[in-house]
């Protein structure tokens, strides 16, 4: 493969307050849960640790409070190789995820925060950042116009760029024209407006579909690249470490066929272990585990 790619994510950032339990409460009720854990998490960040583990430069862009969570979060990028120089500290609380693990699956509720801040103007302020890159994530637990906003900079730039619909809402079609990849899961995808502009906007969607793997679109067909089968533990942070993944092998210069398979098994591993960043694997895991 070729050399490191430089990825640049504009993201959220969460501190994960998550919670494993044999059992879901119903409304008005209260029962006992088996553990609870605080693990560092949001959309964005997960894709830096994840990128970086793999051996990417990576960049990230976004926003922490003023808070013990915000200093713990920006201390714990670093130590895992990512450049936090355009991640600022503001005067609100750090993201917050309530996750509840159940069962294998979860539920999750996101407080932004200090993601909120992640505007248009802070990523304007941005731009060389993002204009110097190879490749740029981004997903939806900013604001919009942020997301926007870096987008736009990145295709005057001729930079690449995933955007992975997540939490979804009603994007804008020229926000999808300008994308190279949309990675919607399927419920995400079912939202996704193509309006007029469904044949190219197919091209560029790579749908991932958790256990039955992932598809990627040409000619009309649709084309699966099946999941590696792993024994599961909490499939948190699956969808980050497939687009981390996906985004290395791209940026290596891998084809998209192997760029999805390469994103299928660093899932696959995340998916071993209890928390979104904690199963990440490094390049030489992904490596062995393909091998074997
Ligand atoms: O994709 C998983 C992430 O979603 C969690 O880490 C949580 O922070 C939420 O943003």
């Amino acid at each position: 493969m070729g050399q490191a790619p430089k990825i640049t994510i504009v993201g959220s950032i969460n501190m994960d307050l998550v919670t494993i339990t044999d059992q879901l409460p119903k409304m008005g009720e209260t029962i006992l849960g088996q553990q609870f854990q605080m693990n560092p998490g949001g959309k964005g960040a997960n894709q830096a640790v994840a990128s970086a583990r793999l051996g990417a430069t990576v960049q990230m862009i976004g926003c922490v409070g003023e808070d013990m969570f915000g200093k713990e979060m920006l201390q714990h990028l670093k130590s895992e190789g990512v450049d936090v120089s355009h991640v600022e500290q503001v005067a609100d609380q750090t993201g917050t995820a309530s996750i509840i693990v159940s069962n294998k699956d979860n539920n999750i509720i996101v407080v932004p925060g200090a993601n909120n801040y992640v505007t248009a103007s802070f990523v304007e302020a941005k731009r060389d950042a993002i204009a110097t890159s190879d490749i740029l994530i981004v997903q939806l637990e900013i604001p919009l116009e942020g997301v926007q906003k870096a987008v736009e900079i990145a295709k005057e730039n001729g930079v690449t760029v995933i955007l992975n619909p997540a939490p979804i809402c009603d994007l804008p079609a020229d926000l999808l024209m300008n994308v190279d990849y949309i990675t919607p899961n399927e419920h995400e995808f079912t939202h996704v407006t193509f309006e007029g502009i469904r044949a190219e906007l197919m091209e560029k969607v790579i749908l991932t579909k958790g256990s039955e793997g992932v598809s990627y679109f040409q000619d009309g067909k649709e084309l699966n690249i099946p999941a590696y089968t792993v024994d599961v533990v909490d499939t948190t942070g699956a969808g980050d470490s497939f687009n981390a993944g996906f985004a290395v092998a791209l940026g290596k210069g891998l084809p998209l066929e192997a760029a999805c398979q390469f994103g299928n098994a660093v899932a696959a591993l995340s998916t071993t272990k209890l928390g979104a960043q904690t199963g990440m694997p490094t390049d030489a895991e992904v490596q062995a585990f393909i091998n074997n």
